[in-house]
């Protein structure tokens, strides 16, 4: 059996969700593609920290460096979030030829013009599944199933913590702060937990879907941005009453020959496909000019199905590294079309949904 050595960047609960999921289905693994997978390092910054996951001391190293220079080591995951190090940590594994899978799409959306571009050059297998959805495979569906679309719309609920305090706070009455402490201890919000509520991690991935459906990369700072901060029970409850549900969404889409992308919380009635979305979960509507409108759904934060999503790119990873086929589908690229995002007033949309 050939064996592929990979290192993780972060151990948290992403990386030890990969880490037990190479451990729990390795033999299933094999069976499956003749591939034994090995996690050879570990970057972490608290060697001594506890975790829910112990990984043997030897693999764990807070030198990056150690990772990079070895040369067994073919593929790199990055998940520890946020811009820096891991843009630069990044830039110089692809830059050595390292295949590099990666979950985080605060880089993605706020450096992805530099990484895309250097593995478009490079013609390197740049795996970014985990990054929007969780374990929905909607970054493949956007780049390979439906390529031969005109994408028209994508409209989602693309943050778990978010939509996991609405459902708990409508269903259970429970607080704002316990049900984001939930939220918390389940390891489904951010480092820093403002990102979900303020909306910017729905901006980062819906920058990044919207990148993908319409073929130049979008930065999320032309999103326009409203987060949970004026939500309180009391708007859930009345809209309820109305036969209203309240949802942070996401959306991007063409009209005309511009493109309109924002985030914030709308009013869906009762009855929209997507008001049936709770708690974790996710999903994701896409309109294509020939497949019409899919939906995909399934758990969009938490350990396992992000360390699915994981694993599936660092198997796509292990098929350009045997077959050398250089990805086909270009990865988005730096345009100067700032002219074709529509701008959006402030408050426009707030509780508002099309
Ligand atoms: P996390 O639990 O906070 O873990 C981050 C890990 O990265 C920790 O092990 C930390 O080391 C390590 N780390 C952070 N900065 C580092 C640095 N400068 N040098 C070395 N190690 C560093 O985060 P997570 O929830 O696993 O998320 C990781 C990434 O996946 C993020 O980009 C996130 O947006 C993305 N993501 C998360 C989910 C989810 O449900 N959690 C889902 C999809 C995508 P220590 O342990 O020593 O502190
Ligand atoms: N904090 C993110 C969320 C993790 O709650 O959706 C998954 O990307």
């Amino acid at each position: 059996m050939k064996e592929i050595k990979i290192a993780l960047l972060g151990f948290g609960t992403v990386g030890q969700g990969v880490y037990e999921l190479l451990q729990k289905n390795k033999r299933h693994l094999g069976e499956k593609l003749g591939l034994e997978f090995n996690i050879k390092k570990i970057l972490v910054r608290d060697k001594a920290k506890k975790r829910e996951s112990q990984a043997p001391d030897e693999l764990l190293t807070t030198d990056f460096k150690e990772i990079l220079e070895d040369k067994e080591i073919s593929i790199i995951c990055e998940l520890m979030g946020g811009v820096e190090p891991a843009k630069t940590y990044i830039l110089s594994a692809l830059d050595k030829g390292k295949l590099v899978v990666t979950a985080n799409k605060a880089v993605l959306a706020e450096a992805g013009a530099e990484i895309f571009e250097l593995a478009e050059k490079k013609r390197i297998f740049l795996g970014f599944e985990a990054s929007v959805g969780g374990g929905i495979p909607v970054i493949k569906t956007l780049r390979e199933a439906l390529i031969g679309n005109q994408i028209e719309r994508v409209t989602g609920i693309i943050n778990g913590t978010t939509n996991y305090i609405l459902t708990r706070m409508l269903e259970q009455n429970l607080s704002f702060e316990k049900a984001l402490e939930e939220a918390q201890n389940k390891g489904y919000a951010e480092a820093d937990p403002s990102l979900d509520l303020r909306g910017i991690d729905s901006a980062h991935k819906i920058s990044i879907l919207a990148s993908l459906a319409f073929g130049f990369y979008i930065p999320y700072n032309k999103v326009y941005v409203e987060g949970l901060d004026e939500v309180d029970l009391m708007d859930l409850q009345f809209s309820r009453d109305f036969g209203y549900i309240v949802k942070l969404i996401a959306e991007a889409r063409k009209i005309k020959n511009q493109i309109e992308i924002r985030v914030h919380p709308a009013l869906l009635p009762e009855n929209h496909i997507l008001t049936s979305v709770r708690f974790n979960y996710n999903a994701i509507l896409i309109r294509g000019d020939f497949v019409g409108d899919i939906l995909l759904y399934g758990l969009g934060a938490g350990k396992e199905p992000t360390a699915s999503a994981v694993v599936g790119d660092i198997v796509s990873s292990a098929e350009y590294l045997f077959a050398k086929n250089h990805p086909l589908i270009p990865y988005p690229k730096r345009e100067e079309k700032e002219s074709f995002i529509r701008p959006i007033e402030e408050g426009v949309f707030k509780y508002y949904f099309r």
